[in-house]
């Protein structure tokens, strides 16, 4: 199934200015040293399953021999030009399957766009399949339930953009009971022709670190939460390292 977002379909160009790979270098080096701390010195192998723009993986071409799986044809498209050298793929994160097998899989903030166990479940068979024994799961979920304190608004003025435009995102949970919560972004675009404003609202997923960690285990992946300096607005700094038995 493809996305329906409008940040990552008719609106994919926003992205790189929006998001820009600098802003991810803190995060791809934390993921440098976290494989290097499991898998050792060497130039290992890693997939990353929802890549969007490739801002990441921007980060890491240098150490590792990357691949990358999205659902949005847009953002693969961004991405293959930032990463020229590296094989991207269309896909679902739930149920792609390359027949390939790696040193390490991750998922950075696009695991957030799976909503229920049975999506987190099936996430983890899919890096389950790609890794080799002993291979090495990154999860990095904006949001923890015991971390998150909504409604909160963050945004961006992106005033340098051509055109110039601003986002405003504002983060709730709707429903305390279940296991998602929703962002509102508005994009407000200075076209040539006037001001035009989209509305896009993205259902994400939100669970304790104690359902990450059971469902890892059912996986069969030894897991551990670290905590890291979180993004300012107050989201991201999990990072799930999770060892196949
Ligand atoms: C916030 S963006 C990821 C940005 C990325 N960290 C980067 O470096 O540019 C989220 C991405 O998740 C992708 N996505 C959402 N659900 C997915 C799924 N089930 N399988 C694969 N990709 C998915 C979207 O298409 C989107 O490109």
């Amino acid at each position: 199934m493809l996305p329906t977002h409008r940040l990552y379909t008719d609106l994919a160009w926003l992205w790189p200015a929006f998001s820009p790979p600098a802003d991810y270098a803190d995060d791809a080096g934390h993921w440098r040293d976290a494989l290097r701390q499991r898998l050792g010195p060497g130039r290992h192998s890693l997939l990353e399953l929802g890549s969007g723009g490739g801002h990441t993986l921007s980060h890491l071409a240098d150490d590792f021999d990357l691949t990358a799986v999205d659902l949005s044809p847009q953002m693969l498209a961004l991405s293959r030009e930032l990463n020229p050298t590296v094989p991207h793929h269309l896909g679902d994160m739930r149920s792609v399957r390359l027949q390939k097998q790696f040193d390490a899989v991750a998922i950075h903030d696009a695991v957030c766009y799976l909503l229920s166990e049975e999506d987190l479940a099936d996430a983890f068979a899919t890096a389950r399949e790609h890794l080799r024994p002993g291979g090495v799961l990154l999860l990095a979920p904006d949001y923890l339930k015991e971390a998150f304190s909504g409604p909160r608004v963050l945004h961006w003025i992106c005033a340098n953009a051509s055109p110039p435009f601003t986002v405003i995102e504002y983060c709730h949970d709707p429903d305390a009971s279940d296991t998602t919560i929703e962002s509102l972004f508005f994009f407000l675009i200075h076209e040539p022709t006037g001001l035009r404003v989209v509305e896009d609202r993205h259902t994400t997923g939100l669970f304790p670190s104690t359902t990450w960690l059971r469902l890892l285990d059912e996986a069969g992946f030894d897991a551990e939460l670290v905590t890291l300096p979180g993004y300012e607005g107050g989201y991201g700094g999990h990072l799930f390292v999770a060892a196949l038995r």
